[in-house]
């Protein structure tokens, strides 16, 4: 049996814990049958079998759930960890995972800290946070101080899940193992590029969370920036976390602080009715934007990102949209080219397609738009798993490439603030119906901003 792990889960009862840690740990526990107890802790008082129960139903693991222990204590309050104190004594790896709101890391923090349970020296002691990490960059410069005073780098995990999905960690494969892309990977041959992040769910029963958050800091400032800093930076000098990190890190220092007069938000219909919605709330559930980078790879290429609850559908996709081919002259007429599209599927339908244009059988010389597609999924036998599983295990095992560096998540913060203060100083956002794409004026901001127009494969002609 490979060596315990005593795994803490602050929030246990919480959303994340059940829909996403525990059935992610349970699948992975099944599959690599390691010797992990979960702990749970909570602000309420629980009894082990309720939590057990709990367990049960989310992970679907015996062995996981004949171990779990509930502890109930008040975060503000250090003197309440003690009962913590004693139940985790033992195994050599203990995993502090908390999947509690931003605003509470700061107090358990202090609560582990000074009740003893971790120390710097101690690097059995590891660390998990939830995104966001603060809710602009003065509070995220906070609480990364804080998790360096009491840990060193290497025991600290920052989740963005987005960077455990085998999609996101395919793009620098894509980019960097073929030599078929980088050389077209630049402002001369690239127009544009689009990243689309649409969820069909609202926000669910997280309005908790949600309504203090609202798009940008729930999506843009983590998900997207991660996803469009590894689209765009350097080559790394190897794959290891910290070059990686350090392209990343480039990367996002290009990226221009984002123009609220090139952005825009939207609130669906209905959303002021969800239950824990304040009424007036002028929080977002769409937003999109252009995000400039100034470097030498990509200044003035146009970039857009969006985002949003209760869309059309669910898809998170980059569109990367090539130049015309210089010159095509077809029957003695100069035409128009088909433009390559070169689109990464994160999810659903997870894969990599091409769009190109091809001459369509038959006597007359004519082009259409055609399509090839890598189909992801066939790439393995077994299902692609869950992000969370992938978080997990490298939590696990003390990997760090699936996690943004303090830095890089400060420098997101630098590029949204400012939209985000603009955004709080104005009104009410214009509304949305639900199973839109969003605000008409995302579209004429794309066609102003010399994006063209949102692409989604599957509507575009040619793509699949
Ligand atoms: C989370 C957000 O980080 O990502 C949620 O807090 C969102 O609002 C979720 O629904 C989307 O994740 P995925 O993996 O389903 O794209």
């Amino acid at each position: 049996m490979a060596k315990a792990v005593d795994l803490i889960i602050f929030g246990a009862s919480g959303d994340l814990t059940q829909r996403k840690i525990l059935p992610s740990l349970g699948h992975l526990l099944s599959r690599d049958g390691q010797n992990v107890r979960v702990i749970g802790v909570g602000r309420s008082p629980k009894s082990p079998e309720d939590f057990r129960a709990l367990v049960k139903q989310a992970s679907e693991n015996d062995q996981l759930t004949a171990t779990a222990e509930w502890v109930h204590l008040d975060y503000a309050d250090p003197s309440t960890f003690a009962p913590l104190k004693e139940i985790v004594a033992g195994p050599p790896t203990t995993i502090f995972y908390l999947a509690t709101p931003a605003e509470t890391f700061s107090e358990i923090l202090a609560g582990l800290t000074v009740s003893g349970l971790v120390a710097k020296e101690d690097i059995t002691r590891r660390i998990v946070v939830e995104k966001p990490l603060g809710h602009n960059l003065a509070s995220a410069r906070k609480l990364n101080a804080q998790l360096a005073a009491a840990f060193q780098e290497e025991q600290i995990f920052r989740i963005d899940h987005y960077l455990a999905k085998d999609t996101v960690q395919n793009v620098m494969a894509l980019r960097f193992s073929n030599s078929l892309f980088e050389p077209v990977w630049n402002r001369t041959l690239i127009e544009t590029i689009l990243i689309t992040v649409a969820e069909e769910e609202g926000i669910g029963k997280r309005a908790g969370y949600y309504d203090q958050a609202g798009a940008v800091r729930d999506i843009i400032q983590n998900h997207v920036l991660q996803l469009l800093a590894l689209i765009t930076m350097e080559p790394p000098t190897t794959f290891d976390a910290e070059y990686v990190r350090r392209a990343k890190r480039a990367a996002l220092r290009a990226m221009s602080p984002i123009d609220p007069g090139m952005a825009v938000r939207g609130q669906y219909e209905g959303y002021l009715d969800e239950e824990g919605v304040d009424p007036d709330s002028r929080r977002e559930t769409y937003a999109a934007m252009r995000v400039a980078i100034e470097n030498w790879r990509w200044d003035g290429v146009p970039i857009f990102v969006r985002t949003g609850k209760a869309l059309t559908r669910r898809v998170t996709e980059v569109v990367i949209k090539l130049r015309d081919a210089p010159m095509l002259r077809i029957a003695g007429r100069r035409q128009r080219g088909i433009p390559t599209l070169i689109v990464i599927r994160i999810q659903p339908d997870e894969g990599i397609s091409i769009r190109i244009g091809a001459k369509r059988p038959g006597t007359r010389f004519e082009m259409v738009p055609a399509g090839m597609r890598l189909d992801y999924a066939r790439l393995t036998k077994t299902a692609l798993p869950e992000a969370y599983e992938n978080v997990l295990s490298e939590v696990l095992a003390g990997g760090h490439s699936a996690f943004p560096g303090a830095e890089e998540i400060e420098l997101s913060w630098e590029i949204v603030d400012p939209l985000i203060r603009a955004w709080e100083a104005e009104g009410h956002p214009e509304t949305y119906a639900v199973g839109s794409w969003g605000p008409r004026a995302a579209d004429d901001m794309v066609a102003a901003g010399g994006g063209g127009r949102w692409i989604v494969s599957g509507d575009e002609p040619g793509t699949l």
